[in-house]
């Protein structure tokens, strides 16, 4: 049986990024998989947090998820420090793991450049998402092309465990898609959407207004040329236009350059943003109906419960092999 899980950090506001990368990859999922879909909150806090307002995201994020088309009576969804276990087996992993091995992750390099302070749990990060998809035995974990380093690190985790006590994980796979695995920023296309970026106009909010977000696509960076082509290298504007509109449109790429050819930028960026206002708006409908904190509460006891039964299977587990006393 295939399972996957993921998560999402409660920090900023969730970008078409994020959507078309990771979890409209678990709404498909859903139906092929068992799957438990986690709001990071742990992560969220390696960078310093206002607690109203890490309070308020991490429960956004459970309704995104959900009015994203993530059904709950099929996948468990649910707010990381709600299961102990993920701390916990965090700490055992850092002692199976090396600083060398953190000190190669990118994200670390990129998030703390620059930094006067940087906490220790920036640092060690990847290892409590080694937690994350260990604990649950997951066989492939769906998300964006910046995390697959950390999935690479978890299967180096997770195997040189096995080997020094003996079977205890599942190795997992990264489910990376060929378009979407990274959606790049509107002002500057050779380089990711964020939700963290300084620039408001890079990127696009998932509950972002279409009178908003129009300005935006309307005014992304292309070229010079007016040939609808997806070439990456050359022209990695208007194919990261074409990636977003096939992803939107569940339409291949190949489709869309044929049905644009001979037209120019703007009929094409008029387009996009006619469809983003369908998809998103209707997003955005089922956001608002879902805002109901004590249905959401429900649903996330519920989930609770169900992944913390695995987590602590896997920990008990954990222990037996490593020679931690249970009582
Ligand atoms: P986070 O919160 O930064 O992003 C959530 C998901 O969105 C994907 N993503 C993108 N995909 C395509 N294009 C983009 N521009 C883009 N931006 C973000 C990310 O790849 C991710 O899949 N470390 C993780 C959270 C995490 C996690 C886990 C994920 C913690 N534990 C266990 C999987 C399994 C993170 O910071 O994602």
């Amino acid at each position: 049986m295939r399972r996957v899980f993921s998560g999402v950090q409660p920090s900023g506001n969730l970008t078409i990024g994020n959507y078309l990368g990771a979890i409209k990859q678990f709404v498909e999922l859903q139906n092929e998989a068992e799957a438990l879909y986690c709001v990071v909150d742990l992560h969220a806090i390696t960078v310093p947090q206002d607690p109203a307002e890490l309070r308020k995201r991490s429960r956004e994020i459970v309704q995104l998820y959900l009015a994203s088309g993530v059904d709950p009576n099929k996948a468990t969804v649910f707010i990381q420090s709600h299961v102990k276990e993920h701390a916990e087996l965090g700490w055992i992993l850092q002692c199976a793991s090396y600083m060398g091995e953190l000190n190669r992750m990118t994200q670390f390099k990129d998030k703390s450049e620059g930094k006067q302070s940087v906490h220790v749990g920036l640092y060690t990060y990847p290892i409590l998402m080694a937690a994350d998809i260990l604990l649950y035995d997951a066989t492939h974990v769906p998300v964006g092309d910046d995390q697959k380093q950390h999935i690479e690190l978890t299967r180096d985790i997770a195997e040189r465990f096995n080997g020094r006590f003996g079977e205890t994980f599942v190795i997992p796979e990264p489910q990376i898609q060929k378009f979407g695995a990274r959606i790049m920023a509107l002002d500057e296309p050779t380089k990711k959407m964020s939700k963290s970026a300084e620039n408001e106009n890079s990127r696009i909010a998932i509950l972002e207004q279409p009178s908003v977000f129009k300005k935006k696509i309307m005014r992304a960076v292309t070229d010079t040329e007016n040939e609808i082509r997806f070439d990456e290298e050359n022209k990695p504007g208007i194919s990261n236009l074409l990636t977003i509109y096939s992803l939107f449109a569940n339409a291949s790429v190949e489709e869309l350059v044929a049905r644009y050819q001979g037209q120019g930028y703007g009929n094409l960026k008029k387009d996009l943003v006619e469809l983003m206002t369908d998809k998103l708006s209707a997003i955005q409908k089922r956001y608002e109906e879902l805002n109901d904190p004590a249905e959401l509460d429900k649903i996330l006891v519920a989930s609770a419960e169900k992944a913390r039964t695995i987590a602590e299977r896997t920990v008990n587990r954990v222990k037996d092999a490593m020679g931690l006393v249970r009582l």
